[in-house]
């Protein structure tokens, strides 16, 4: 199940996170490795985006380790612009920049964070475009695409970066279904080349073919996490079975 031993690249352990006292993380724990292409699933308000938006530091555990790159991310000191520019986040809304242009979009934080020339950053947003199909709009207006092409464009706006990791927060759940299938295209290429994901997501479909491991989330705890074809054909827990009989019908 995992792609290799050895240090993990993210190392999760006992996360707990509480909203106003409710608990909606409890003692959350995975190890993610290079490679790995993890999908995160389970009911609504388990907890997948808390999850990723405490990885990301979008949101505060109250208590556990988040460990990126052998340095604990919650740790005072710690350059949290730095590491944000190593996890790439696509989210269900796109939230491109909507008053710039699609290669504005891909050079602004490769310029202002990393410091990289307008020329570079050019190249290098080129270069992304091509990886999700897009760089023949790359001058067009956000407003003037389609969700699916602004989808990519997130998506390429995060590999300028040379993220270690993407999370990815349904990326195609806001999406119509003609265009889900281009921006899965995109996710599965992305893991084809070897790139280490994190992806909650309601499309099993991906989960089933693309991911290495699912991890299913129950009121804020995994409960249950394993290879995919066996989840999906003989999952253990009645939680996971009840979640799964939900989806097929
Ligand atoms: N900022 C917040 N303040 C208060 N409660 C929150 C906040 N963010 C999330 N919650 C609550 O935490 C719980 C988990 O939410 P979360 O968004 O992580 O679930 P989810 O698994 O991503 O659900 P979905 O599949 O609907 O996206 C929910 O009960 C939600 O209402
Ligand atoms: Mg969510």
């Amino acid at each position: 199940m995992d792609k290799e031993k050895g240090s993990p690249i993210l190392a999760i352990k006992n996360l707990s996170k509480t909203f106003d006292g409710v608990e909606v993380l409890n003692g959350i724990s995975l190890n993610v490795y290079k490679g790995d292409v993890i999908a995160i699933i389970g009911a609504s308000g388990g907890g997948k985006s808390t999850l990723l938006r405490c990885i990301n530091q979008l949101e505060k555990p109250d208590s556990g380790q988040i460990v990126f790159a052998g340095k604990n991310i919650n740790d005072p000191g710690v350059d949290i612009n730095r590491i944000r520019t190593k996890m790439g986040m696509v989210f269900q809304q796109f939230n491109l920049f909507n008053n710039m242009n699609v290669i504005k979009n891909c050079m602004y934080a490769q310029m202002k964070v990393l410091r990289r020339s307008e020329s570079e950053a050019k190249r290098r947003a080129m270069d992304a475009l091509s990886k999700v199909g897009m760089v023949d709009h790359a001058n067009y207006n956000v407003h003037a695409l389609s969700g699916g092409q602004k989808q990519r464009v997130a998506i390429a706006r995060a590999l300028v970066m040379n993220p270690e990791i993407m999370l990815f927060d349904e990326p195609t759940s806001a999406l119509d279904p003609k265009m889900i299938g281009e921006v899965l295209k995109v996710m599965k290429d992305l893991a084809d080349a070897g790139m280490t994901m994190l992806v909650v997501t309601h499309e099993m479909s991906f989960a089933k073919n693309v991911a290495n491991k699912v991890v299913f989330i129950y009121n804020g705890r995994i409960r249950e996490m394993g290879y995919p074809k066996y989840f999906f054909t003989d999952p253990i827990t009645p939680e996971a079975k009840e979640f799964l009989q939900g989806i097929n019908h």
